[in-house]
């Protein structure tokens, strides 16, 4: 049978170089092998607070940068998850499957909560809508960055919980973290996640960058001074960096690039070149999609009909399974 696939995107700040390589990259590969779910999740953006006239832009955004890079809304299903209430409404049936304990373990919970003034319910329940948007496309795979990959484990085990309760009602997916750019670190301090919501201009290499500005950062990223190009991101976290993001753009392996370079400067060089490449032709059509609101809006609307067919269904058997209604 067809691997069914489906991955989400916050529409909170621009996308950065992590993004793509670590997710937008793999889901247009995968989208003409596999029926293939994408989501801006709208609604894991608000667990933190957004002003609303930019999150609504943002939304539009990001669903213009799917398209750009490639996803077909003809083999694919694109929506933004508020238009499709399945989403709410079987998270807080997955809120009473998880645990206070489980939920509290969560890295990401404890990172983002210590940056926050005001913690909400909504950040420390994140992962249940997010096990819900999965769950709700009974979805085999689900292609994610490295830091993706604990939410995704607790997504399994509320998954097999509510089976093993209930009956058989969900499909357990698995994570498909790549083994080349799972994880883009900061150019600046690359002992850090390259973040949108980090503070590091100059180590955030932004999609939507001009050629110049991401040449001048790559340029400029922190190395060592042993001046050896190896791959070890333990001892050597900037280098290996610098391999990872030219193998990831280039479709090879850091180990089979770095007996190439003797040098970094060669190597920083290359590794701009190839990103520019990547990113320069969906950069233009991104303005395109940008600049007809209408048609985004209708297609948006389009993908929601689809993903609320498929959510609406999971969402009855989950309800039944439950004796609710
Ligand atoms: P988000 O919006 O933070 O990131 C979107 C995707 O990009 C990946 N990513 C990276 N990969 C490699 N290196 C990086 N520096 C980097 N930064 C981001 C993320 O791993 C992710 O795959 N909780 C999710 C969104 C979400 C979701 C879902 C994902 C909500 N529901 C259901 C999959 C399935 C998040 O905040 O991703």
């Amino acid at each position: 049978m067809t691997p069914r696939v489906f991955s989400g995107i916050q529409p909170t700040g621009e996308l950065t170089l992590g993004t793509y390589l670590g997710a937008l990259q793999r889901f247009v590969r995968d989208q003409t092998t596999t029926r293939s779910v994408f989501c801006v999740v709208d609604l894991h953006a608000i667990t933190v607070p957004q002003d609303p006239g930019q999150l609504a832009q943002r939304t539009l955004d990001t669903a213009a940068l799917y398209l750009a890079c490639g996803i077909d809304p003809a083999t694919s299903t694109l929506f933004v998850q508020s238009h499709v209430p399945e989403h709410s409404q079987l998270a807080w049936l997955l809120e009473c499957t998880v645990s206070f304990g489980e939920l509290s373990r969560m890295t990401q919970f404890k990172e983002k909560s210590d940056r926050q003034q005001f913690v909400s319910a909504g950040l420390f329940t994140y992962p249940a809508l997010m096990a819900a948007d999965i769950l709700l496309y009974d979805t085999d795979r689900v292609p994610v960055g490295d830091d993706q990959r604990q939410h995704l484990e607790l997504t399994r085990d509320v998954a097999e919980r509510f089976n093993h309760r209930h009956g058989d009602t969900f499909v357990v997916p698995t994570a498909d973290i790549s083994a080349v750019g799972a994880r883009v670190m900061d150019l600046q301090d690359p002992t850090r996640k390259m973040s949108k919501s980090v503070d590091s201009p100059q180590g955030t290499v932004l999609m939507l960058d001009e050629p110049a500005v991401i040449v001048r950062k790559f340029k400029r990223a922190v190395t060592d001074n042993d001046g050896e190009v190896r791959f070890d991101p333990a001892t050597k976290p900037g280098v290996s960096n610098l391999l990872s993001i030219l193998a990831a753009a280039t479709d090879t392996t850091p180990e089979a690039l770095e007996g190439q370079y003797q040098q970094y400067g060669p190597l920083k060089a290359d590794t701009a070149e190839a990103v520019v490449a990547r990113l320069a032709p969906i950069q233009a059509r991104y303005r395109e999609w940008t600049a007809d609101p209408t048609a985004l809006r209708a297609l948006l609307v389009q993908g929601a009909e689809q993903a609320h067919a498929v959510a609406s269904a999971t969402l009855a058997r989950a309800q039944q399974s439950l004796g609710l209604g």
